[in-house]
């Protein structure tokens, strides 16, 4: 008897250490590596095609990693994006490695601050997917999907569906409800 609440209760904290870890929200690395927020070597090297790939979430953190003595990330609106415009940004960042909160939906647009970056294709947009256009339909396959690497956000790689998390999340309590029956035996 006591080995049954001692599983449950070792489950329970588990779980609820799995979900405070899930709600923080993803970061990504911009670009998917530390070298990457610099002038794009083709357009095809472009960190939009990394954004598009990616599935941003409100909650979800980008971070740029860059040396910050010859650059900077500017948070700028969309008109100052398309003429690469630096004198009035919404928010600037030059600290070398900098961590920003998606806490809406919606597109955010930035650009370089070192002079002539901008023009020679170093700026992204991010869009942030509403709640809803979040929720697909294919939650409901994620049980015969295989879990994905956690790490799979900062590859340079396909984009990570928003499922990823659930199921992590779901493979996971898996885990934990056969170790606990391995507690039980
Ligand atoms: C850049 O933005 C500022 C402030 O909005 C504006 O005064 C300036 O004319 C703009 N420069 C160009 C080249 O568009």
């Amino acid at each position: 008897m006591a080995s049954i609440s001692l599983a449950l209760f070792y489950t329970l904290v588990l779980c609820f250490l799995l979900f405070s870890s899930f709600s923080e929200g993803k970061e990504f690395l911009v670009g998917g590596n530390t070298e990457a927020w610099k002038i794009p070597s083709s357009p095809s090297d472009s960190l939009n095609q990394w954004a598009q790939r990616s599935r941003f979430q409100i909650g979800d953190f980008i971070v740029w990693k860059y040396n910050a003595k010859d650059d900077s990330v500017l948070q700028v609106s969309r008109k100052d994006y398309s003429n690469c415009n630096i004198s009035s940004p919404i928010a600037q960042f030059n600290d070398g490695d900098t961590k920003l909160k998606l806490d809406k939906a919606g597109p955010y647009y930035f650009i370089s601050g070192a002079k002539g970056h901008c023009e020679q294709g170093q700026k992204m947009i991010v869009v942030v997917m509403s709640p809803r256009s979040s929720q697909k339909p294919i939650m409901s396959s994620s049980s015969i999907s295989p879990a994905p690497s956690p790490v799979s956000e900062f590859e340079d790689g396909p984009a990570v569906a928003p499922t990823s998390g659930a199921n992590a999340l779901s493979s996971t309590l898996m885990m934990t409800v056969i170790l606990g029956m391995v507690v039980l035996v």
